[in-house]
């Protein structure tokens, strides 16, 4: 009776299970994975002509940046001591639901090293209690204010590990929102590699400062939900290639990563599509040749949830971690790694070299953060809520275990919270000083998304739903509200006379008396793929770039009733706002982008004028969705493969829409003020003499990387313990007979393979590349003045702009660097200092694989300084070193 209710248990998991993880609906289950490994079913399209994943081999060894030698060396010591159980141990997750986190390490407990606890999200700890569900990143990007993501990070890091979480699996710079509709872009800081950049790195550097590692994903092209895996595992559709070309590659989409990495970056998280025609879990030349070799990565290297699809290859190409350990199918017992990684090294396919590399990266970076030191273990389940439960819940039989210890860490983290929601709040319109409101104001609130989800904030799994007011995505990106302010509750507090219509269609009993105000609330939403959504399959697929549930028409209408009304927006990503935004009583329109927990008083803080608004948007609003090109558009369905090519190559966003004279409606970095600032006193100091090439790197010193013995360990390093009582389908490194490995045949390495190490990549040289990319070039002074008549803060961005006669093509201006005044007080000013360093100046030129300035230029380059790419006047020159207002416009 007990087998069958387990029975019966199991097969609901597999049931219901199949959507708490990032995984796909699979047509057929096969049982053996040596089968899927050598199937013959491996089509795909050919990829287009120019794009290649050169192979890079071997998987460059950790242990040669400074920064992180005290830490390896006391991780050789525990890995030259390590059997090979222990190491394969560190190297893959013991398998989905196979302990009380999303990932869980093997453990190696004799040198105190447990089952390391890896858990979503970017926002907050995912699936537990008592935490805080901070805004998400898009609306960090949105404050454009860095100690802000610094203060957010450091408080998700003290959370992160007051739950026992040891690796954070977050932040997200991939995707970096390359097509408007894709569905994780809020997740990440908004459309542009510099503002995912800061946004990363001042993340990184607070989660970590609390011993937590950061993981920095997803490596890379990931910019589109649909067909990102493989539908049947390793089967007749593949998941999509990205295809990437080297300079696009360089300038975009992983110069975010580069700058994750020189923060000290802790873990690497590879995506699940495949780029240039390689999967990212195993392509070898991203993650030997990019990350750990050109950007001196010194940590680990993880798949994403499911990613792998081979074993010995994924180990060359230079992944380090196998999560949640699982081979393409959960819940079997059936790994690439585990068993099958200590089988290959004992029948010599996969060098001793890399599985003492994978182990001391592993233990190297659990050092590097001080986990050694007073670590708490987890101490919540995200498997369950209750008290006790299964250890192992997808086991056949498991022992019970406390699963949640309801450990409250959420200290004062609300106001860091209310801080980034209230700071990111967008106005992009505001007729007549229409904002801010008064609180006697009569005030008729329309639409669902004012309200919390009736039904429960938590009601939907990882928030797979849109009911109520958006404060999050959907997916593994996300974390149970604690609780929920609501706009509605918010505004009811405040504001003496409220009328609220919870409805998305214009009510017909809605009153209008002169001097009514009407705030309309709307919303567009997306989410990982494996949840649909009203149609939308986790990218904005049926949507599109509309607000869901008939927004649109709900402001049309109130508009056409009221002669004042306000716009709430809580989104995603850029919606189009044409259908409305000129009507002439649609006054005032604000976008708060997706605010967490703390939706309600972040919004009335601007509403009733507590604040003035100083969010800019990360991303620009088009006029229409085909104003950019269609290489930008989701790709459907393909029969082997879907090849998505990056054709448009730097020009997403303002990029292209500038270059090919496109106005916008609102453009990247918009958003108005209640107050006015004037920008005055600039001056621009050359720092370092520009050259050409960078000074050239030093070479990889190899003394600090630890050297082991790379003989084959005894196979009786990994015989199961005598009387070791293995629990069915967790993945052990153990086998029945380890004696009987033998190599059978010679193993057919791929295309490219080799043993000796590569010439030192010139771009690289430290941690994220050459340290000399890193120089100040010049820097900026300007002076911030609140000329207006309200305190606020205002953004100063810095976009750059390539000397005319340059023979390189380059978006018109790009976005370098930016900062944030304080508050400052009516009259007040500010001088604000801005900086460019030579990575920004540079050019990734292909054929010398190194950054180049355009130094034979005679013109200047033009450094743009102003609170929005549609708002630029103020220039500093290189050449003269001067800095004039009053200018033309560079872009429309
Ligand atoms: C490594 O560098 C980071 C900043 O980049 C610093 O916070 C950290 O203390 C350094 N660690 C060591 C061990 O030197
Ligand atoms: C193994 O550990 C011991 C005790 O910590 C240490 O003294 C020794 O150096 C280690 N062995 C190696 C080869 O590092
Ligand atoms: C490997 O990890 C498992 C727990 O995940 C543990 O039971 C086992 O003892 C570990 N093996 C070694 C050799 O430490
Ligand atoms: C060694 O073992 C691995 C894992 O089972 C397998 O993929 C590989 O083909 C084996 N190599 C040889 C030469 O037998
Ligand atoms: C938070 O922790 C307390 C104990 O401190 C517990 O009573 C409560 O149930 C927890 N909250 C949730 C939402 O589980
Ligand atoms: C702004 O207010 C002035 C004075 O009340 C009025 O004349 C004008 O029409 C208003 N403008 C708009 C766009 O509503
Ligand atoms: C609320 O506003 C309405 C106009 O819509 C007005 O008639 C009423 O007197 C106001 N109530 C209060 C308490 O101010
Ligand atoms: C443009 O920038 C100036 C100077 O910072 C500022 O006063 C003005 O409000 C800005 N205009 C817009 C539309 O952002
Ligand atoms: C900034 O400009 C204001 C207004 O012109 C002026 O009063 C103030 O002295 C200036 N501050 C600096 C540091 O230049």
């Amino acid at each position: 009776m007990l087998l069958v209710a387990r029975l019966l248990a199991l097969l609901a998991f597999l049931e219901c299970c199949t959507a708490l993880v990032n995984r796909p609906n699979y047509a057929q289950i096969k049982l053996d994975t040596q089968t899927l490994q050598s199937s013959t079913i491996e089509k795909r399209d050919s990829l287009p002509a120019g794009y290649v994943a050169a192979p890079y081999y071997p998987t460059p060894k950790g242990g040669w940046v400074s920064n992180w030698t005290a830490a390896y060396e006391k991780a050789k010591v525990v890995v030259a001591n390590m059997t090979l159980a222990e190491k394969v141990n560190l190297t893959t997750g013991t398998g989905e639901l196979m302990g009380p986190c999303v990932g869980n390490t093997g453990s190696a407990l004799r040198f105190g090293i447990p089952n390391l606890c890896l858990q979503d999200s970017a926002l907050g700890v995912a699936d537990t209690d008592n935490i805080t569900a901070f805004p998400a990143g898009v609306t960090v990007g949105a404050t454009w204010n860095k100690a802000l993501a610094y203060a957010r990070g450091y408080a998700l890091g003290e959370e992160a590990r007051g739950k026992g979480v040891n690796i954070q699996l977050g932040p997200v710079v991939g995707p970096i929102g390359r097509k408007p509709r894709g569905g994780r872009g809020w997740e990440g800081f908004g459309t542009d590699p510099v503002l995912q950049a800061i946004g990363a790195s001042e993340s990184i550097k607070g989660i970590q400062a609390n011993g937590v590692i950061a993981t920095i994903k997803h490596f890379i092209g990931n910019e589109q939900e649909a067909y990102r895996m493989d539908i049947i595992p390793h089967g007749l559709m593949r998941a999509y290639s990205s295809n990437i070309d080297d300079r696009t590659l360089h300038e975009l989409y992983a110069w975010p990563f580069a700058e994750a990495i020189r923060s000290g970056v802790g873990a690497v998280m590879t995506s699940y599509n495949e780029v240039n025609g390689s999967a990212a879990s195993q392509n070898s030349y991203m993650i030997n040749g990019l990350l750990k070799d050109e950007m001196g990565f010194q940590g680990l290297v993880m798949t994403d949830w499911l990613a792998q699809i081979g074993g010995v290859s994924s180990a060359l190409a230079g992944l380090d971690m196998a999560m949640p350990g699982d081979g393409d199918i959960p819940f079997l017992g059936l790994a690439y790694w585990a068993y099958e990684l200590s089988t290959s090294i004992l029948n010599g396919t996969v060098p001793v070299d890399r599985l003492n590399d994978m182990a001391t990266r592993i233990v190297a970076t659990w050092y590097q953060m001080g986990q050694d030191q007073d670590y708490p273990l987890p101490n919540f389940s995200a498997n369950t809520a209750d008290p006790t439960g299964l250890c192992y819940p997808a086991a056949l039989f498991s022992p019970t275990c406390v699963t949640n210890e309801y450990v409250d860490v959420q200290a004062d983290h609300a106001v860091v919270a209310r801080n980034v929601s209230r700071e990111a709040i967008t106005m992009l319109k505001n007729v007549n000083n229409t904002l801010p409101l008064s609180t006697s104001a009569s005030l008729k609130i329309f639409g669902t998304d004012a309200e919390a989800n009736p039904n429960g904030v938590n009601s939907c799994n990882e928030r797979a739903c849109d009911e109520g007011t958006l404060g999050m995505g959907w997916g593994s990106g996300t974390a149970n509200y604690p609780s929920f302010d609501a706009p509605i509750d918010a505004i009811k507090r405040k504001a003496a006379n409220v009328t609220y219509y919870a409805t998305d269609t214009f009510p017909s009993s809605a009153t209008v008396v002169a001097g009514d105000i009407a705030i309309v609330f709307i919303n567009s939403d997306s989410g990982e793929n494996q949840d649909t959504v009203e149609g939308n399959d986790g990218d904005r697929s049926s949507s599109g770039l509309y607000a869901w549930h008939g927004g649109d028409a709900l402001v049309e209408a109130a508009a056409a009733k009221y002669s004042t009304v306000v716009v709430v927006v809580h989104t995603v990503g850029p919606i189009l706002v044409e259908n409305w935004i000129a009507l002439p009583s649609v006054k005032a329109v604000l976008f708060a982008y997706l605010p967490g927990q703390e939706a309600g008083d972040s919004l009335t803080d601007i509403l009733f004028g507590d604040y003035s608004p100083s969010g800019h948007l990360p991303w620009s609003i088009p006029v229409a969705e085909d104003d950019y090109p269609a290489s930008l558009s989701l790709l459907g369905f393909e029969l082997f493969q879907v090849q998505d090519t990056y054709s448009e190559g730097l020009y997403i966003d303002y990029r292209y829409l500038n270059k090919n004279n496109i106005s916008s409606r609102f453009p990247f970095g918009h958003g108005l003020s209640y107050t006015n600032f004037s920008l005055t006193s600039a001056t621009i100091t050359a720092v370092t003499p520009l050259s050409s090439l960078p000074p050239a790197r030093s070479p990889k010193p190899t003394s600090t990387i630890p050297t082991y013995s790379t003989a084959i360990p005894p196979a009786s390093e990994v015989a199961y313990p005598a009387g070791f009582n293995a629990i069915w389908r967790y993945l052990y490194p153990y086998l029945d007979d380890p004696s009987s490995i033998t190599a059978t045949g010679t193993f057919d390495y791929p295309t490219g393979y080799t043993n000796v190490s590569q010439p030192d990549p010139p771009a690289g040289g430290s941690q994220g590349g050459n340290p000399a990319l890193w120089d100040t070039m010049y820097t900026f002074s300007v002076n911030v003045t609140n000329t207006g008549s309200y305190a606020g803060k205002q953004t100063v961005m810095l976009f750059v702009q390539y000397p005319s006669d340059s023979a390189w093509d380059t978006p018109i201006i790009q976005l370098r660097d930016f900062e944030k005044t304080d508050e400052l007080a009516i009259g007040a000013s500010e001088t604000v200092s801005l900086s460019v360093t030579r990575k920004d100046l540079s050019i990734w030129d292909v054929v010398q694989q190194n950054w180049v300035i355009p130094v034979s230029s005679t013109e200047p380059f033009l450094f743009w300084i102003g609170s929005s790419s549609g708002n630029l006047t103020l220039a500093c020159e290189s050449l003269s070193g001067e800095c004039t207002d009053g200018r033309a416009s560079p872009v429309v």
